[in-house]
């Protein structure tokens, strides 16, 4: 096996590349004592923000803090509601009930894994009325007002955001992006006829910037972008122990601050944000290629036409996932599951009350997806290696041929 190891994600590479700037990240640090605040943040919230397209940019200590602090400053809490899918990742919940609110989930959809806007709309007319006495929505089975829809684009493709902003729009809800898998993506609004960038249509979008995203730091970090600056200067209280002056404080807060040596980094592999996610992108029409003849036992990720994804995962359905996985193990090759259980069907929510069953698009997906190789270094060779391996292993499945002849037609 050997140097024909395949990792699932090269985080290796790209940091040894880019050795010398990064350490005089560091060096700058200590000569300066600069380690919480100060330019490196200013310059790195200035520049992600201008990236985004929005007037803000509020870095933050992770992904997980980004969502939550701008759901608190977006005046979600205690008695609400917040809508979001069961597939994705737990903190995109966890900010949701760690606010005091209630996560509401609505199915994705089966092609693109994101919310599902037909769902989404017959939750919004179905299950919830209005409220006589002020006209709030209510969630008919838990009774909790209805703030707060929370998209989340997975894998580095956007939610279908002009559907999702007419229904906000309709039923008066506040939107925050979860883009913590999405920098640099971009979608076109049909309304609108442009495109715009993830992070800049909701009333507050969060990124991660954790070390394996597409623009990763070299530990913890995550920013909130905004264009209404009362949010954004709510989140700078919020991450500070709710202090704009030192040792004033108008709220309770959290310590939820950017690292200056994070955003030191950060801003120096943010100018490589383009090239690499252009890589990614190609990596993807590649593997499409590669193993598109075999789409009818293998399903591939869809791009609608109003899509411009950033493929921070490249994720695959096969039947037999648990046996393709191991085959590609064998062989060197390392793939992820994202995610294995669906949020409604976690231990850690059992509270919410939900069964199996209830969001079926979701747990399909959960039992059949892989994630395949996918990071800006990824060479052809690999992946030609990579598709090679799972050609044999579906035709073999399908016909019933233990292994199918490389290069087989299918
Ligand atoms: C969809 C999604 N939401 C939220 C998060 C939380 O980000 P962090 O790990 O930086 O707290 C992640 C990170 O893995 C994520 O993928």
């Amino acid at each position: 096996m050997g140097t024909n190891r395949i990792p699932f994600v090269d985080l290796v590479t790209p940091h040894r590349e880019l050795k010398e700037e990064l350490t005089a990240v560091f060096e700058h640090a200590l000569e300066t004592a600069g380690f919480i605040g100060g330019p490196m943040v200013e310059d790195f919230e200035r520049t992600f923000a201008r990236c985004c397209d929005t007037q803000h940019c509020v870095g933050v200590g992770s992904g997980t803090d980004a969502l939550r602090l701008a759901l608190i400053a977006a005046g979600v809490g205690p008695d609400d509601a917040v809508i979001t899918v069961p597939n994705t990742f737990i903190a995109t919940a966890e900010a949701i009930s760690q606010c005091g609110a209630l996560p509401r989930f609505v199915d994705i959809d089966e092609r693109t894994y994101n919310m599902d806007v037909n769902r989404l709309a017959a939750y919004l007319a179905d299950e919830c009325f209005p409220d006589d006495s002020d006209g709030k929505l209510v969630d008919k089975q838990t009774g909790r007002a209805v703030k707060a829809i929370v998209p989340v684009h997975l894998y580095g493709q956007m939610a279908d955001m002009d559907p999702i902003l007419e229904l906000a729009e309709k039923y008066n809800l506040l939107v925050i992006e979860d883009a913590c898998q999405a920098h640099g993506a971009e979608y076109f609004s049909r309304r609108e006829n442009r495109c715009k960038q993830a992070g800049s249509m909701g009333r507050a979008a969060a990124f991660s910037f954790y070390p394996g995203k597409n623009l990763g730091a070299c530990g913890e970090a995550g920013a909130v972008t905004t264009n209404d600056m009362e949010l954004a200067l709510k989140v700078r209280m919020l991450r500070d122990h709710g202090q704009a002056q030192k040792y004033y404080h108008e709220i309770e807060g959290y310590n939820g601050r950017l690292d200056s040596i994070q955003a030191g980094i950060l801003g120096i592999k943010l100018r490589h944000l383009t090239t690499w996610n252009e890589r990614r992108r190609e990596c993807a029409s590649r593997y499409q290629e590669l193993l598109g003849a075999a789409s009818e036992v293998i399903k591939l990720p869809f791009e609608p036409s109003w899509s411009k994804a950033v493929f921070h995962l490249y994720v695959v359905q096969v039947q037999n996932r648990e046996q393709l996985q191991k085959h590609l193990g064998e062989a060197g090759i390392g793939t992820g599951i994202h995610y294995p259980i669906p949020l409604h069907l976690q231990k850690a929510y059992e509270n919410l009350g939900y069964r199996q069953g209830d969001f079926p698009v979701s747990e399909e997906a959960a039992s059949h997806i892989l994630s395949l190789p996918m990071f800006p270094g990824l060479t052809y060779a690999q992946q030609d290696r990579i598709a090679q391996l799972v050609l044999d292993f579906v035709c073999g499945a399908t016909v019933g041929i233990p292994n199918s002849t490389p290069g087989a037609r299918l």
